[in-house]
């Protein structure tokens, strides 16, 4: 399967990349194709809301920001992984942009599968984020493969990595 994580903590050593980075390879060992990409890194603006996507722009984006790199990449992915830390009770900025910004595809392609990666301090701070993205596996009809979580004591350990290696045996 081709497989597309989108890793948003700003942190490059924090707890989110490490968790991209387990999933990917545990699915590189499974056979899959990985693509990882850092979104916090990218220069990713919100929707305008303009709806140059929906008339003249004929399913493209007018905002030429370095998301343009990753409509192709999202066009060809069968299986989306999100990655985020978790900021004030919800998904955090950086990855919400991005899937904001697909409002111009409405769905992605080929995308057949979703995963979602947490980290955040404390326990019981996903059930916002977990609507969310429960909400988006229906409407774009994709199937949920996992959830998993980390809070600060559950944190690059074998524990999480066990969980990580889990879900990617539902793709
Ligand atoms: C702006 C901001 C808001 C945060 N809000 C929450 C929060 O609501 N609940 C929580 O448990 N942790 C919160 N945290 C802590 C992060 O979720 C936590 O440190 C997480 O492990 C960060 O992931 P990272 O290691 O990938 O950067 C927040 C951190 C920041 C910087």
């Amino acid at each position: 399967m081709n497989i597309l994580i989108l890793q948003a903590s700003p942190r490059a050593n924090g707890n989110t990349a490490w968790m991209a980075e387990e999933y990917k390879k545990a699915a590189e060992s499974a056979g899959h194709n990985v693509t990882l990409v850092n979104v916090a890194h990218k220069k990713i603006a919100g929707c305008l809301a303009c709806e140059f996507c929906h008339n003249k722009g004929n399913g493209t984006c007018i905002q030429k920001d370095d998301m343009q790199e990753l409509y192709p990449l999202i066009a060809e992915a069968e299986a989306l992984v999100l990655a985020a830390p978790i900021y004030y009770f919800t998904l955090n900025a950086q990855i919400q942009s991005v899937i904001q910004r697909l409002y111009c595809v409405n769905k992605p392609a080929k995308v057949q599968k979703m995963a979602l990666l947490m980290s955040s301090y404390s326990p019981g701070v996903y059930s916002g984020a977990q609507y969310e993205y429960f909400d988006i596996c229906k409407y774009w009809g994709v199937q949920d493969s996992g959830i998993v979580t980390a809070k600060i004591d559950e944190q690059k350990t074998e524990g999480t990595k066990g969980k990580i290696i889990d879900i990617v045996k539902n793709l």
